[in-house]
């Protein structure tokens, strides 16, 4: 047996060994001896706790450009991401990524509805003619979700302010056919250009009234404050907003075939931050040609390529110019690409290699697919992941699209792979996602099913944030971007996972439980 030592000279002692306990990520990662691994197959070990974890931070890089409180990001598919998901991921600190498997117009008015729910300054506010009637302004409460609209002479934005329609206007009013100028306020709160937000705020708390409308001295209307906005902007102090307009950030799908250039009009139109071209194979010369014609049109648009599983496909994206990476194939909870195509990769590995190279120029990287819980989060970011995009995770919360229903005692609501027949029969978008448009049997690469109600995003989302910020309390860092740079740098150490090992990280030996993620 081993003498015993000195328990003071236990940290000496450390230093003398060659390597530091566990593995690097390098060779945890070392696929010619281990395989392709997943989120499952492996472990981060904990460091040294000496901080709280109220103090780990969270921000990251969503694009080159744009940055974000929180690397949460909901996925483009038509029962996960519109418009009410959208605007919550952006007030809690995330974006959301609307789908396009509708009509151009539908998938445009989804992203202004975000674009003009903001908290501070509407700066391109919805304006009507004096003209417009009291069943047009009705129809475009519908489509917009406000009913507060600005009458202007032309009736276009900008333009010489005449007076301002609200629901209390049209409530009582049973004659769609009358002009708004016969029944508008003609002498609305204003104020001059160059006031302050709280300025505004103090003047709407004073009028008591719910709209302040900000004109220049010719009298044209420039902005809007909302009395409702200014109240939830206090709610939401991670919100991702536009440094410029203070409008929520957010993003939208396209996919690669002729007409979506003209659908990537509309949206930009609308005030689109993000572009996700949405693909399962992202390195086809589709793609390139289209992030070619995008940098060239619309410079200040952020483009997110994909989806990517090597570096290869990655450095022709890359060089093609995009502004950021999606990466995954097949590793979606709704997937059956791997198993039908023959063709992807475990997503850990496919993170892992793809984030290293994509690093090295600049281009973040989101994980996307198989994300089913904090631990799978925090290890997507240790690959070098900035963000991680959620389906199956957002899935059946209130936000998402469609209504719940009720089956064996259980409140659920759908969620489909874009790649089921279900979505491909819905819209030509979904089936372009897989090049599918022109096919007459289509090959079916995701299934459709139902998730269990969730409860609110609200707060879902700090659920996950606080989740995060304690696992990196847990591995002794101080941040996600710490977290990737620690990984690399060799000091944050992991643990392959045999299948027994999984086994026992798992719930054993009871009886019945619970699991409750969350109060
Ligand atoms: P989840 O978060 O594991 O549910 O995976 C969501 C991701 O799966 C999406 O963001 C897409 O990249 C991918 N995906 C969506 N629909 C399909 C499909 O039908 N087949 C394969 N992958 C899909």
């Amino acid at each position: 047996m081993a003498a015993v030592r000195d328990y003071k000279t236990a940290l000496q002692h450390l230093e003398s060994f060659e390597r530091k306990d566990g593995l690097s990520v390098e060779e945890l990662m070392d696929s010619q001896t281990r395989g392709g691994l997943t989120y499952n197959d492996f472990l981060i070990l904990p460091g040294l706790v000496d901080f709280p974890s109220h103090e780990v931070k969270l921000q990251t890089k969503l694009t080159k450009k744009i940055s974000l409180n929180t690397p949460f990001v909901s996925s483009p598919m038509d029962t996960v991401t519109e418009a009410d998901m959208a605007i919550h991921m952006a007030l809690l600190g995330g974006i959301g990524i609307i789908h396009h498997n509708c009509p151009a117009d539908e998938q445009a008015a989804m992203v202004r509805k975000v674009k003009t729910y903001e908290n501070g300054f509407i700066n391109s506010p919805v304006v009507i003619a004096p003209t417009t009637t009291i069943g047009e302004v009705r129809r475009m409460k519908e489509e917009y979700g406000f009913s507060g609209f600005p009458v202007t002479e032309n009736g276009q934005f900008p333009g010489k302010l005449l007076g301002l329609i609200t629901s209390r206007d049209t409530q009582f009013l049973e004659d769609d056919t009358i002009p708004v100028s016969e029944i508008m306020t003609k002498n609305p709160v204003t104020s001059l250009h160059g006031i302050t937000l709280s300025e505004g705020n103090e003047i709407l708390k004073k009028t008591k009234k719910g709209k302040l409308l900000v004109i220049d001295e010719a009298g044209n209307l420039v902005s809007m404050l909302s009395r409702a906005d200014l109240l939830k902007n206090q709610d939401y102090p991670l919100a991702s907003k536009s440094a410029t307009t203070k409008q929520l950030l957010c993003g939208a799908s396209i996919g690669t075939i002729d007409t979506d250039r003209i659908r990537l009009a509309k949206l930009v139109q609308a005030g689109l931050d993000v572009v996700v071209i949405d693909s399962s194979q992202g390195n086809s010369i589709f793609q390139l040609n289209l992030i070619k014609h995008i940098k060239e049109t619309y410079p200040d648009l952020e483009v997110i390529a994909g989806n990517v599983v090597t570096r290869e496909q990655a450095a022709n994206l890359i060089a093609a110019g995009c502004d950021g990476l999606r990466i995954g194939m097949g590793s979606g909870s709704i997937c059956i690409t791997q198993e039908v195509m023959a063709c992807g990769r475990p997503q850990g590995t496919a993170v892992y290699n793809v984030c290293q190279f994509a690093n090295q120029f600049g281009v973040p990287c989101m994980a996307d697919g198989g994300i089913g819980n904090i631990g799978h989060i925090v290890k997507a970011i240790a690959l070098g992941a900035s963000t991680v995009m959620m389906g199956g995770l957002l899935a059946g919360t209130t936000e998402t699209p469609g209504d719940y229903y009720f089956r064996d005692g259980k409140r659920l609501k759908s969620y489909r792979g874009m790649g089921s027949v279900d979505a491909m029969q819905k819209g030509a978008a979904s089936a372009s996602r897989y090049f599918s448009e022109a096919d007459k049997v289509f090959v079916a690469q995701g299934v459709a099913g139902s998730v269990v109600d969730k409860g609110s995003i609200k707060k879902f989302l700090p659920y996950l944030y606080n989740g995060l910020q304690h696992s990196c309390q847990d591995i002794g860092v101080r941040s996600t971007q710490a977290l990737i740079t620690e990984a690399q740098n060799g000091n944050v150490r992991f643990e392959f996972r045999t299948a027994s090992a999984q086994l026992e990280g798992g719930i054993n030996n009871l009886h019945s439980y619970e699991k409750r993620l969350h109060n």
